[in-house]
Order: structure tokens, then sequence, then C-alpha cells
């Protein structure tokens, strides 16, 4: 199974901000047997997210979770670029991950979050921090496997 990686961060992308969130998105998935197909790190930069998005679905990737630019500043756009390309919403994941992070922080009702598909591919989008990422993705991973073996 591969996966791709977006990190969207206008300080990643300068080299301002080490990416961690996005290395630990691909540390978990590796550790999980899926294949890191392609880590990029964009700006929050809607088209670009697109673009990149559209890009890996063509590339025989079968999951891309993205990492960051989804709370409220006006430069988060993760769930927008996401919503533009997804020909499918799966809205009960975000459910789940905010049902999830609310006992964790009360803070977990800030993100805007999406998920869908296109094609064959599920996109999700997770919060921006390490921590974050560790508790979305701990708690998705069992149902996911379930949810993509049944769409390829
Ligand atoms: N979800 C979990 N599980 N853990 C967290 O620490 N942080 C929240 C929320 N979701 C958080 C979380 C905070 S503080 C914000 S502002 C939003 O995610 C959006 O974060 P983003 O803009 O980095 O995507």
């Amino acid at each position: 199974m591969n996966v791709g990686i977006i990190t969207a961060s206008d300080k990643g992308y300068l080299g301002e901000r080490e990416d961690r969130s996005g290395a630990r998105i691909a540390e978990i998935m590796e550790a999980q047997g899926y294949t890191v197909r392609k880590k990029v790190i964009l700006p929050d930069d809607q088209q670009m997210l697109q673009d990149e998005m559209i890009a890996m679905c063509n590339d025989d990737i079968q999951l891309i979770l993205t990492t960051g630019g989804t709370g409220f500043s006006k430069r988060d756009v993760t769930p927008e670029a996401t919503k533009a390309v997804i020909e499918r919403e799966v809205p009960g994941i975000p459910m789940a991950i905010l049902q999830y992070s609310l006992t964790i922080t009360e803070r977990a009702m800030l993100s805007r979050a999406a998920a869908g598909i296109r094609g064959e591919t599920l996109i999700v989008n997770l919060p921006g921090s390490p921590k974050a990422v560790d508790e979305a993705l701990s708690y998705i991973l069992p149902s996911l496997k379930h949810g993509l073996d049944i769409l390829l």
C-alpha cells in the first residue's frame, strides 16, 4: 500500500521550521508496513495543495495523509483543497478523530479537517502537530486498513 504525505506549512516550505509532523507520519506508516512513496512540504496555498493531491492520486498512491493547515488562520486551506479534489466525502473519519481527540484536548474542536475519496485514493487531513498526528493516526489506522481494502 503506497502512501503520500503532504505537509502544509508556510514556514516548513521556506525551511524556517523543521517538518516533524510529516516525518512522524512517515515513521508511523512505515512501522505499519505501508510504503511512503512520496513526501512533500508545501506552503499553505490551495492550488499547490490541490495539484499535489491530484498528482499523487495519479501516481499509484492509495492513501494521502496531510498534516497542517486545518485551523482558523487565514492561510489554513488544507480542507478547502481536499474538498475541491475529492469525489466522495468520508465525514466519519474526521468525526472519529474529533471524537477521540476531544477526550485528550478540547482544542481538537478547532480542527476543520476533511476526508474523502478521489478515484481509488483516500485523502485524510490530520492536524499540524506531531502530538496530534500520533493521537489521530493511532485511533484511525485499524479501521483505515479495512476501508482501503474495500476501496481497491
Ligand atoms: N487534535 C489532537 N488529537 N491533538 C491536538 O493537540 N490540536 C488542535 C486541533 N486538533 C490537536 C488536535 C489545535 S490546537 C488546532 S488549532 C487544530 O487541531 C488545527 O491545527 P492545524 O491548523 O495545525 O491543522
